[in-house]
């Protein structure tokens, strides 16, 4: 039977999308694959160390196991990106392109590759920022991912591969804590909310960012991806978001769970990779190709992510 491959799966995004696809598939037809921590997904599951940078294991993975689909999630993402450059440029550069590759190669009908609001550098619109809007990025991430953006364009004009993808702002979840990104501490500001616990943030008070809660991002992935092919005018470069606030917008949004909830703010390095992205996306290709459509607001995600991580 044809599988749908996910590598990555070990991290944020991975287990949450694995929810997701479970709604609709059986756990037999998905195969879990990351270069660690697969150790920490049940067993219930088929998993297989996989290093995106080596070209002839992910051929051997595709041609073993009959692979239709891929989610191709492993990457390393914006913090971490600035602290090892080499390594970002490494897995990010040559994973996407060799996942492109073996699809051509070996005939996989659809690979899914999410991008990020980190494709945009300083000069692009803050408010608003439409999908093709002075793409500049400034950290080894957004160069990366952008480039993923025109790799996927150039398999799909090339040699038809459908390829396709969002640009995901910060995401939210309540189960997986993220490790990696500069968007991170809203996650960790909520969570130390629900302990009750005064928070130390990283970036300054009014640094605002585009966000989403993950229930709402990966509904939308599965959106995109089931999408009927003909509807899509672009793919990998989808803008998507739910809401916009900073530091001090989402603590003040908490008060209202947690009242006398305190901050304390001191920037470091990931201020400067913050504010040299948009502030709110223009999402309307997403809407108008494929339906983009969000369920929770923001006072909705957190009594949400509060309840859930209480329990
Ligand atoms: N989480 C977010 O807020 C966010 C926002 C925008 C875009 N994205 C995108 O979503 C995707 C998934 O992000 P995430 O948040 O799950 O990241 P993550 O850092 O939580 O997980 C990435 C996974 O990739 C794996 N990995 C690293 N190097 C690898 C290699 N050489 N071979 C195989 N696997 C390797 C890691 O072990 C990790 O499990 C990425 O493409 C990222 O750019 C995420």
């Amino acid at each position: 039977m044809s599988k749908i491959l996910i590598t990555g799966s070990a991290g944020q995004v991975g287990g949450e999308l694995l929810s997701e696809l479970m709604k609709q598939h059986s756990s037999s037809d998905i195969l879990l694959t990351d270069i660690s921590g697969l150790e920490r997904i049940s067993d219930e599951y088929e998993k297989m160390i996989l290093d995106v940078r080596k070209y002839g294991d992910i051929k051997k993975i595709i041609e073993e196991n009959d692979i239709k689909y891929i989610f191709h999630l492993a990457s390393i993402l914006s913090a971490k990106g600035e602290e090892n450059p080499m390594l970002a440029f490494d897995v990010n550069m040559n994973g996407t392109h060799n996942i492109l590759a073996a699809s051509v190669e070996l005939g996989v009908s659809r690979v899914f590759i999410p991008s990020t609001i980190g494709v945009f550098g300083p000069e692009a619109k803050k408010d608003n920022t439409p999908t093709w809007n002075a793409s500049r990025p400034r950290t080894m991430y957004g160069i990366t991912k952008f480039t993923g953006e025109f790799l996927m364009q150039y398999y799909f004009e090339r040699n038809g591969l459908d390829t396709r993808g969002i640009r995901y702002p910060g995401l939210l979840s309540y189960k997986t804590p993220p490790t990696a990104g500069t968007t991170d501490y809203a996650v960790d500001m909520i969570m130390h909310a629900a302990r009750k616990k005064d928070y130390i943030c990283y970036l300054k008070e009014d640094a605002s960012l585009p966000m989403m809660y993950m229930p709402d991002a990966m509904e939308n992935t599965i959106k995109l991806f089931n999408a009927p092919a003909a509807s899509l005018r672009y793919r990998g470069e989808y803008n998507i978001s739910s809401f916009t606030f900073s530091p001090g917008e989402l603590a003040q949004a908490i008060r209202e769970f947690v009242p006398g909830f305190k901050v304390e703010y001191r920037p470091d390095y990931r201020q400067k990779i913050a504010e040299s992205w948009p502030k709110s996306l223009d999402c309307s290709d997403a809407i108008k190709d494929w339906g983009f459509k969000i369920r929770f607001t923001l006072k909705e995600m957190i009594e949400n992510m509060i309840l859930n991580m209480r329990q």
